[in-house]
């Protein structure tokens, strides 16, 4: 059951509620006090399926975990395209607040293709288990230990920090592992880096392994878990309590397969969990995380730990309640210390308490009898399976309180044109403020080209976000109802609100009109 309103509350100052047990797990462990996150986000994440970047857009979002803080940036692997290559080239150049680094294999071509573009980190990886080495590489040990020290000297002579990972590392025998690393390290390598390449690992065992590299090499070391377990923010951490001083991450836990560590968990595992420092600056995860889930199409299940849509919401009565005494009763941490907001959901499972809070956030007074009403409809639509959001919520009320809610912006007209070898475009003639405007459009699709003109005739409108835009059909067949829920952002200022219709152009339009009145009348209360 979705949705209803944010709540900010003030005078909380802890910032994290989490477990005494913590302390006395930690006693002993060799915990180094900072560890370097290393985002790779732009070369292991993009080899998720299905997700490339443009050129424009890996750049945004290395600006983006720039912003964030995080200690190395892994743009891309150079020699894979002169696309990457470029992309690799234009991040080096408009970062200087994070250390670019590029991966390449121990050849030639690849540490030239990385030098090309101006870095001055190179990441320099071979496969080190037999299955790799019989089936992939198909080359002897010996081979591939000389290949390594090769090009981990030749990228040293060039002056450039070099990290060099065994792939595969936690399939391969324990004195192989130690004698690649070692003689990495005699090559000249700054830093050496333990893959779980196919996530077989687990906490305990990542530990033990970590303790005997360590024992081995002595230069920082880092860890790079895979999570086809669902385990590779766990053996992150446990590798950190072994004292791995790096921890390879991807933003939205992206990556091979089932993806890598996620950014967001280690990092606020590390700071809540451990108390160990980390650069990021954690208010900004939401925003990273949000800015990569739209350009890389993979949008987080609402479940997600940390960034997810439920991360910091509640609607059952007794959490409400409680949250609304001290949010620390059902939160381990406070949501703004990574971006997010709080927020009470008015569902079937609402207490009178979340009722009040959130028709109280919205600016509305109702009495004791108006409240029952509210709290009767919200329980009555909600028994029946119905999805309340904050916009809902709010025409629910102002209609029980008899407020008639203003509604500043109208559809009048809207035209859209669609079809095979034509671009979509809409026109809609729309009332907002006593006067009428009429726009038109194109779009991606009919509901983008309606959208836009929508948009186009609400002057001032330009900087409101679409953050958010799920259709789905309630029933089957061609026939079935659209039913679109959308959240807008303005400013520092978001709702979310819906439409059905059996046109889903119209649906999507309604969501869209509902939202931004909704927004208007937001703004007004603050007046
Ligand atoms: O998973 C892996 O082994 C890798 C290496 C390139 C470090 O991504
Ligand atoms: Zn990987």
């Amino acid at each position: 059951m979705e949705s209803s309103i944010i709540m900010s509350r003030q005078g909380v100052d802890e910032e994290f509620h989490v477990s005494d047990y913590l302390k006395s797990a930690a006693r002993g462990l060799p915990l180094p006090d900072r560890v370097l996150i290393f985002d790779t986000t732009l070369r292991d994440g993009e080899q998720t399926p299905g997700v490339t970047y443009t050129l424009e857009n890996k750049v945004r979002i290395a600006r983006q975990l720039e912003k964030l803080g995080v200690d190395v940036i892994e743009a891309g692997m150079p020699i894979t395209s002169e696309g990457e290559r470029r992309a690799v080239e234009a991040i080096v150049k408009e970062i200087s607040g994070s250390r670019v680094c590029a991966l390449a294999r121990p050849l030639r071509v690849d540490v030239d293709a990385a030098l090309d573009c101006g870095i001055d980190y190179i990441h320099i990886f071979i496969a080190t288990s037999d299955l790799h080495l019989k089936y992939k590489l198909k080359m002897g040990w010996e081979e591939v230990v000389e290949q390594s020290v090769k090009f981990i000297e030749y990228a040293k002579e060039h002056g450039v920090t070099v990290e060099f990972s065994a792939e595969d590392a936690t399939r391969t025998g324990l004195r192989r592992l130690e004698e690649i690393y070692q003689k990495a390290v005699e090559a000249g390598a700054d830093i050496i880096n333990v893959p779980d390449t196919v996530g077989v690992m687990t906490p305990r065992a990542i530990y033990g392994l970590v303790r005997e590299i360590k024992e081995a090499v002595d230069v920082p070391l880092s860890i790079h878990c895979h999570n086809d377990f669902g385990l590779a923010t766990a053996n992150s951490l446990a590798a950190v309590e072994a004292g791995a001083e790096q921890v390879h991450v991807c933003v939205n836990g992206l990556g091979e397969r089932a993806g890598n560590a996620s950014l967001e968990q280690v990092v606020m595992g590390l700071r809540a969990l451990y108390g160990v420092r980390v650069n990021v600056k954690t208010r900004y995860l939401a925003e990273t995380s949000d800015l990569v889930q739209r350009l890389s199409g993979i949008y987080l299940p609402p479940t997600t730990p940390i960034v997810g849509d439920n991360a910091f919401t509640h609607e059952a009565g007794i959490h409400v309640h409680g949250v609304l005494g001290h949010p620390g009763t059902y939160e381990p941490m406070t949501p703004e210390l990574v971006g997010r907001r709080r927020r009470l959901v008015a569902g079937k499972h609402s207490g009178r308490h979340a009722i009040r809070a959130m028709v109280e956030e919205m600016g509305l007074h109702p009495s004791e009898e108006e409240l029952r009403e509210i709290y009767r409809l919200v329980k009555s639509l909600g028994d029946r399976g119905k999805t309340i959001t904050d916009v809902e919520l709010y025409g629910l009320a102002t209609s029980v309180m008899d407020l008639s809610s203003q509604e500043k912006i109208r559809l009048k007209e809207l035209t859209v044109v669609t079809g095979k070898n034509i671009t979509p475009t809409a026109s809609a003639i729309i009332s907002y403020e006593g006067r009428e405007f009429t726009e038109s459009s194109t779009g991606v699709g009919p509901i983008d080209a309606a959208i836009n003109a929508v948009k186009r005739c609400v002057k001032g409108f330009s900087d409101m976000e679409l953050e958010r835009f799920f259709l789905k059909a309630i029933t089957g067949g061609t026939d079935a109802l659209g039913d679109v829920t959308v959240r807008l952002r303005r400013g520092d200022k978001t709702v979310t609100s819906r439409g059905v219709s059996p046109d889903i152009v119209m649906a999507s339009v309604e969501a869209i009109i509902r939202g931004m009145n909704r927004l208007i009348e937001m703004e007004e209360g603050e007046d």
